[in-house]
């Protein structure tokens, strides 16, 4: 174990936005400042968000978000149930009827447009729930409810095609969201969070999501962005860790990581895919610390080191993390159209932060047990 210093007052500053930000509802803002993010939490940043919380020892922060989480879900029990009657009678609702990706701190849904049918969040904060619980060994009674609508609601949707990670592409059925889906659901059967009959069904739907993606989500020996697709994402590092959906000693692993080198990482970053035009289309740190995850999973140790001292090296001087960095564009031409459209990029992006925590107490470069403690006085001062 050698905790790097140099990390520190990052990592600390990173835990310090995470829980000082979270709000008194539980969720957790994606980014503070940036216009078209203030005012929301999305289950996706927000279950990874809290996985980091809960891997730094901040239990109850996590916990917090959990149970926003379920009184999120339960709040809309009664739309669940007619949105799973409506598709097992074979009349899937239309879009625009299904779950937001993301809701006003109170619970609400947004009342700006937004790309918001997106099935992985749904997936994602079901595993990162039971992740949760069995590292800190708590009871998880309280979810059983917010569990079971959550894993129903999947189980009717997951073939559906929606908008992706990146609230793209809504024609396309998603690898990395496959991934959350299965990792979801099979992470509330293992804990018994869900009804025997619902853990027969996560069962057999698990085994058919797992056929179409080797089938039809798999080319060349790797994971692709799209059912049919030839292109790789950067968020499908995820499916081998922290997820675990594609077995981290495979071959398919093993290629897939092979490719997001390839393909998606330059100049010390990692891209979200070859043709992203977001402000212009840069490297995103969340992502270089998925790619990082993926190589420690995968034993390549110093692989993960180089790629989380990437991450942190776009840290401005303030240690607020951004979505993006500028330093490779692949679409130089549309990024001041983002600006003008929303201003400069989300810094800082709370996932981001979260992802770099994650990576470095991975690697044992951070110290977890120094991030709970209470900070002192001259502490709080620089970091203010
Ligand atoms: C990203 C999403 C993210 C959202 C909030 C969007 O620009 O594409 O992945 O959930 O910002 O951070």
């Amino acid at each position: 174990m050698s905790y790097d210093p140099a990390l520190a007052a990052l990592a600390e500053r990173s835990i310090r936005l995470i829980t000082g930000m979270q709000t008194p509802e539980g969720a957790y803002p994606a980014s503070p400042t940036f216009s078209a993010y203030v005012g929301y939490s999305w289950l996706r940043d927000g279950a990874f968000i809290a996985d980091g919380a809960s891997v730094a020892g901040q239990v109850e922060s996590a916990s917090r978000f959990f149970d926003w989480c379920a009184a999120v879900t339960v709040r809309r029990a009664e739309k669940i149930r007619w949105i799973v009657e409506e598709s097992r009678a074979g009349r899937p609702p239309g879009p625009e009827h299904m779950l937001p990706a993301r809701f006003t701190f109170a619970g609400d849904d947004g009342a700006d447009e937004w790309w918001d049918f997106q099935l992985d969040g749904y997936g994602t904060w079901l595993w990162a729930l039971v992740e949760h619980l069995e590292r800190h060994g708590l009871d998880g009674e309280r979810y059983r409810e917010a569990a079971q609508l959550t894993a129903e609601y999947l189980l009717v949707s997951w073939e559906r095609p929606c908008y992706d990670w990146w609230e793209e592409h809504s024609q396309h059925v998603h690898v990395s969201t496959l991934a959350c889906i299965a990792a979801g659901l099979e992470a509330v059967a293992r804990a018994g969070l869900v009804d025997d009959a619902t853990v027969r069904a996560i069962g057999d739907e698990t085994a058919r999501l797992r056929r179409l993606v080797a089938e039809r989500g798999t080319k060349d020996g790797h994971l692709i962005k799209w059912l049919g697709s030839t292109a790789v994402d950067g968020s499908l590092a995820a499916a081998i860790a922290p997820l675990g959906f594609t077995d981290a000693a495979s071959d398919v692993a093993r290629r897939t990581i092979d490719v997001l080198e390839a393909h998606l990482f330059v100049d010390g970053g990692v891209h979200r895919y070859l043709g992203d035009t977001f402000f212009g289309g840069g490297q995103w740190p969340l992502l270089t610390c998925f790619l990082g995850l993926a190589h420690l999973a995968a034993g390549d140790r110093e692989r993960a080191e180089e790629l989380l001292q990437h991450a942190a090296a776009t840290a401005t001087p303030e240690l607020d993390l951004p979505e993006q960095v500028p330093g490779h564009l692949i679409a130089p031409g549309m990024r001041q159209a983002w600006i003008d459209r929303w201003g400069p990029v989300a810094t800082p992006l709370l996932w981001s932060h979260a992802m770099f925590l994650r990576l470095g107490i991975a690697l044992d470069r951070i110290d977890p047990a120094a991030l709970a403690a209470p900070q002192t006085a001259a502490q709080e001062e620089t970091l203010a």
